[in-house]
């Protein structure tokens, strides 16, 4: 494409850490909403992917964010290959500490090479202890700015909303000196499929992440061996959107089964050929199954 066509996107950021220290409602606080409230037992059980526009200073800069239960998601993604996240935002509670799953949080984005900033949250908590956090992750190769490392420690709390513009301009400035954040909004549109559901009132409904080119409602996709047309396109308020840029996640409506977390997806010129592309991957896959299955009986046949 020429060169004009390649314009900045946002960084797309992924919010981990152990369960319970704080990653949705630190989302909540950032967007000025309530999903903790919402969730059955407080736990998250879906994928939260939305857009929020900063103000921090006398422009307005987009950032992507992605709110994972667990690392499931994140992990069969990157099983599978799919880069997703620019940036992780590790969430460790300031009065629990490093626990288990922050350290597989932390191994998943060493591993992917994706740079780290630690939000420490619940300082307002009693028996806070912010500087324990920052000593307990020096172990793992976190080091603090502070302490002549180079990651960026943000002491937070999603309760009281402290912390939480220097923890935007955290992001920004780990993506302005790490990243190049450019996409090609004239490109093929093609990216990943987060999530993936069966809605009862909308059939299957993929949650997508849009890498380059722009997706439109009435467009042919496939994704994974799902096919079908875009119906509608939804962002994270349920609103209509007719298209969505790089970096946006939005709710694709329309497809004929529902995708996998991990899931490519791309647009085709006719329903025809997402069809086929999908008939394909479908026999595919059932080829591999029976093969795995007539390795596991003629294994059974030895024994
Ligand atoms: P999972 O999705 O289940 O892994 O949890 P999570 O990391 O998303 O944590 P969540 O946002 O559900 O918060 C867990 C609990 O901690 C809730 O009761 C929140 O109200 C509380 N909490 C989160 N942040 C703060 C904070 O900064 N201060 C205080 N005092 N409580 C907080
Ligand atoms: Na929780
Ligand atoms: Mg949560």
């Amino acid at each position: 494409g020429d060169e004009e066509d390649w314009v900045a996107r946002p960084p797309v950021v992924t919010v981990m850490g152990h369960v319970d220290h704080g990653k949705t409602k630190l989302l909540d606080a950032i967007r000025n909403s309530n999903v903790v409230a919402r969730e059955a037992g407080g736990i998250t059980q879906h994928i939260g992917a939305y857009q929020i526009v900063t103000e921090l200073e006398d422009y307005e800069r987009p950032i992507t964010f992605i709110d994972t239960p667990g690392h499931e998601s994140f992990t069969a993604m990157r099983a599978r290959g799919a880069k997703v996240t620019d940036i992780v935002v590790l969430v460790v509670a300031a009065d629990d500490g490093v626990m288990p799953q922050t350290v597989e949080a932390l191994n998943h984005a060493q591993a992917a090479e994706v740079p780290i900033v630690v939000a420490v949250n619940k300082i307002d908590k009693e028996g806070a202890n912010p500087a324990k956090i920052r000593q307990q992750l020096t172990e793992y190769g976190l080091v603090a700015e502070e302490y002549g490392g180079d990651t960026m420690f943000v002491d937070v709390s999603a309760t009281t909303r402290q912390g939480l513009d220097e923890l935007l301009t955290a992001i920004l400035l780990t993506a302005d000196a790490s990243l190049d954040l450019r996409a090609n909004a004239e490109q093929d549109p093609q990216g990943v499929v987060i999530e993936g559901k069966l809605d009862k009132g909308r059939g299957p409904v993929a949650t997508v992440l849009v890498q380059r080119g722009t997706l439109r409602q009435g467009d042919s996709i496939v994704a994974g061996d799902a096919y079908g047309r875009v119906r509608s396109l939804l962002d994270e308020h349920g609103n209509k959107l007719k298209e969505a840029l790089p970096a946006r996640p939005v709710q694709v409506v329309g497809l004929t089964s529902v995708p996998r977390a991990g899931d490519t997806f791309l647009v085709v010129e006719e329903d025809r050929v997402a069809r086929q592309i999908a008939d394909r991957r479908q026999a595919r896959i059932r080829n591999a199954q029976n093969a795995s299955m007539r390795k596991r009986i003629s294994l059974e046949d030895l024994d």
